[in-house]
């Protein structure tokens, strides 16, 4: 296949900005938050995120947010219930929105067609997602079950690693584009072990500290309305840290075992089945500037395209460059990359494609050491984006994302500070 897209939706932004965002620590599947609804992880970034921002959730037009598995039967309320947790008014509306994987990226878009076409001026943007909460679920019972016949339960985690059209798992996508791209065993290793390193010496850097909000127990109220709540596994009273991280070299990746006989993918060089929140505020220049908000960066473009599911990994590859070509740009004007990394093979093959410098690629670590709560990750690798282009006194960056089913997603960043802060750096 060719990683050029013929088709694709683009749009650019003139007058959109992150005021800020905010992220609770990743947590391990079946770990820390395993009786916690994406809904109370969402609420808990939200309200982070307004308070660091100084934000009044009074001022909020729009909330957007997303979570891919249901994590409770409540799913349809998401994003009512966050925005009205969060403390949003009463009246503002809320909007669930679902593109798998790029899902958190989706929601910069979609708060970024309010804002330009003049619906909301602020919108509170969260993607939540337990994996551990996926349901096993049973479809076909609704007229009854016959004395004797088979219950069909099925896990929507396990299934939902299946594409059922091309009829292979999300890992076999990775595998068919090592065999494309020619990627080894000992590549895709190599890759993983430096993303934990990354994310490790981030984390000792005090980075992701940056970006965190550590969740505690705590107990979400709501004049009038029923209590709402976290509650940690076991004894834990807070997780501050993302849990996955671990020091791991490529000599003890190499002793796990391949997914598939003879394939590249194993466990410790996919990514970490995680559940997490993201959460960031968008607005208009005017309403950031009225509220004496530094934004952390401008949202200045966005490219969704369509791939064969066989290959949904390289999916970034010609979203970067419809986003790219019609903003005028090439990849050495841009100054840092955030590719999601579900799979190594993945991401190495998007790096292959679009010629990437890998000093210039996922430099705090990406979702082989951090994990991967679907809708979540697309808010993380924009925040990290928006604060790592700060950081490097870069001025443009781009997050992407592949999506399962065959679909790349990408947005552009700007940081405003760029020109300062070069001039400071010279
Ligand atoms: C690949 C996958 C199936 C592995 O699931 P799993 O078998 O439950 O994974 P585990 O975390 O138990 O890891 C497997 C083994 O590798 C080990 N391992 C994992 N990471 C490691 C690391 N960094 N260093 C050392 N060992 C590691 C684990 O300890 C475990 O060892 P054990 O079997 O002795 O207990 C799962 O993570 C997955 O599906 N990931 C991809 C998700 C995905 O595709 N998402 C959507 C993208 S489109």
């Amino acid at each position: 296949m060719s990683a050029a897209a013929s088709k694709g939706f683009f749009q650019a932004y003139d007058d959109v900005w992150l005021i800020d965002g905010l992220r609770t620590p990743m947590a391990d599947y079946c770990g820390a938050y395993s009786h916690i609804s994406p809904t109370d992880l969402g609420i808990k970034a939200a309200r982070a995120v307004l308070r660091r921002s100084g934000v009044p959730a009074a001022d909020i037009d729009s909330v957007i947010s997303g979570s891919m598995a249901p994590g409770d039967c409540y799913q349809y309320m998401l994003a009512r219930h966050i925005g009205l947790y969060a403390g949003v008014p009463l009246t503002v509306p809320a909007l669930n929105v679902q593109r798998i994987c790029g899902t958190g990226f989706e929601l910069f878009r979609q708060a970024g067609d309010q804002i330009a076409l003049g619906y909301a001026d602020t919108v509170l943007v969260v993607g939540t997602e337990s994996m551990t909460r996926n349901p096993i679920a049973a479809f076909g019972h609704r007229g009854g079950f016959k004395l004797g016949a088979q219950v069909g339960f099925e896990d929507f985690l396990w299934e939902a690693l299946t594409d059922p059209a091309p009829g292979i798992t999300m890992p076999q996508t990775a595998e068919n584009l090592a065999r494309q791209y020619g990627i080894t065993r000992a590549e895709v290793d190599k890759y993983a072990a430096l993303s934990h390193a990354r994310a490790l010496d981030a984390r000792n850097a005090g980075f992701h500290a940056g970006e965190t909000v550590a969740v505690a127990n705590e107990v979400f109220t709501l004049d009038g309305y029923a209590d709402r709540r976290i509650l940690l596994s076991g004894a834990l009273t807070e997780l501050a840290q993302d849990t996955h991280p671990r020091i791991s070299p490529p000599s003890v990746l190499a002793t796990l075992r391949p997914l598939y006989p003879h394939g590249v993918q194993t466990g410790g060089n996919s990514c970490a089945l995680a559940d997490g929140a993201a959460a960031a505020i968008v607005s208009s220049g005017a309403y950031a500037m009225a509220g004496g908000h530094r934004p952390q960066a401008r949202i200045v473009a966005a490219a969704v395209v369509g791939v064969p599911p066989e290959v949904m990994g390289i999916g970034p590859a010609p979203a970067i460059r419809l986003l790219l070509d019609r903003c005028g740009l090439g990849v050495p004007q841009i100054g840092l990359f955030e590719i999601n990394e579900a799979q190594g093979a993945q991401v190495i093959a998007v790096e292959r494609e679009l010629k990437l410098d890998r000093d210039r690629l996922n430099i705090h670590g990406g979702a082989i050491a951090l994990g991967h709560p679907l809708a979540a990750t697309g808010v993380r690798l924009t925040i990290t984006l928006a604060r790592a282009l700060d950081l490097r006194r870069q001025r443009y960056g781009v997050a992407a994302a592949c999506i399962g089913g065959g679909q790349g997603i990408a947005l552009l960043l700007e940081n405003p500070r760029w020109r300062q802060l070069q001039n400071d750096g010279a």
